[in-house]
């Protein structure tokens, strides 16, 4: 039988993929750790690998798993830039992801953090469990009216700009690749980019982390943005640089600042630290500002994503262990499956955290 090793799971994770019809079908190991280089000794025997958004598929990590038999890496995730593809087709591994799980989701919490932010929820809230009913500094402004600026419009750009185009704001829009007819039905405008910084009130990431977008969010475009503006960003947290961030938020520019995703977020988010001393001191920085609000990217966390993730996810190990062709849509990186070695019918032995389904 196929041995799966999947690293970084929750309990949430290793629920919904066991209500799948297909996990009985599957020997799985489940590790709470995440696999990098330094971790992928304890791919044991698997031959395929399931990974979430913080695990490290760098070149060296990939030869190792290679070397350890791994044929196949499957993601939890829609984005992809934790996975060096070069390095992993180079190597014959193919790769797959769960290409749109629930755009809805993170539309939803987008405009969720937008809300709880310029209406001073988050504050309100700790204010009158404590009864204090001042309403003093809660004051918010009408989306309905505003301009907002959606950079990046696939599939949760469109929904975010579609839920705004519903409040009465007016959307601009930026992508390398528009979808003109969807903008046109919408009442959405393509712009440039520059023009979309410097018109827009708020301005939303739903962009790809790529080494082109790294840091696209800097001082220079900060000082581009207009003075007061708000900032959201659900998409990968490299996209903002976040020591310009906090230099803009210093100097009062930027009207307020949404985070469900921050650079250095790799082995404190999805995690409970509450008992320890924070040592990432640009997020203890970020945490001070009143106008700051961060979730732990938790975007995707709904029933519905979950569920497809699970679907999807199960199905891609299914045709991997059975030889047949991956889902079409979440193929990255394909390669011919090979068939599974005699002695991979032994399982390994369960390491330490993890569980079998
Ligand atoms: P998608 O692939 O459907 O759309 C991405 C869009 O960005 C495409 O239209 C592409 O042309 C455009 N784009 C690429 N480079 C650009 C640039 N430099 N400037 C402007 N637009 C650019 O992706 P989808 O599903 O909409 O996801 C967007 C991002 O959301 C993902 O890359 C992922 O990083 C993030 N995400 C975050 C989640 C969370 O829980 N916080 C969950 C799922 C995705």
């Amino acid at each position: 039988m196929n041995t799966i090793a999947f690293y970084d799971t929750k309990p949430y994770d290793r629920e919904y993929f066991a209500r799948t019809p297909e996990a009985h079908q599957l020997h799985c190991q489940f590790h709470e750790f995440r696999l990098t280089n330094e971790t992928a000794a304890s791919v044991g025997g698997a031959r395929a690998v399931c990974v979430f958004v913080n695990d490290r598929l760098d070149a060296p990590c990939l030869r190792q798993l290679h070397q350890a038999g791994v044929r196949l890496v499957a993601l939890r995730c829609a984005g992809f830039n934790n996975v060096d593809l070069t390095a992993a087709k180079s190597l014959g591994l193919a790769v797959v992801r769960v290409p749109a799980y629930s755009p809805h989701a993170v539309a939803e919490h987008t405009i969720a953090l937008l809300l709880a932010l310029n209406r001073n929820i988050h504050r309100a809230y700790n204010r009158v469990r404590e009864h204090n009913f001042s309403l003093n500094g809660l004051v918010g402004f009408d989306l309905h009216g505003k301009t907002a600026g959606v950079v990046g419009t696939g599939k949760i750009g469109k929904i975010t700009a579609q839920i705004l185009r519903g409040f009465g704001t007016e959307v601009l829009a930026f992508d390398p690749y528009p979808s003109p007819a969807w903008a046109a039905a919408l009442g959405v405008r393509y712009t440039d980019f520059t023009t979309l910084l410097a018109s827009s009130h708020i301005v939303s990431l739903h962009l790809p982390l790529t080494p082109s977008s790294r840091h696209l969010f800097n001082a220079e475009t900060f000082a581009s943005m207009k003075p007061g503006a708000y900032l959201l960003n659900t998409s990968r947290g490299k996209l903002v640089d976040t020591t310009a961030l906090i230099e803009t938020l210093k100097t009062g520019r930027l009207g307020g600042v949404a985070l469900d995703v921050y650079e250095e977020e790799e082995g404190l988010f999805f995690e409970d630290h509450s008992g320890e001393i924070l040592q990432d001191d640009e997020l203890s920085r970020l945490l001070t500002f009143p106008n700051v609000l961060i979730t732990a990217h938790q975007a995707f966390l709904t029933h519905e994503a979950l569920s497809e993730i699970a679907r999807v996810t199960a199905g891609n190990l299914v045709c991997f262990a059975e030889g047949q062709p991956f889902l079409a849509e979440s193929v990255l990186v394909d390669c011919p499956t090979p068939a599974p070695a005699s002695n991979e019918h032994t399982a390994p032995a369960l390491s330490r955290g993890s569980a079998s389904l």
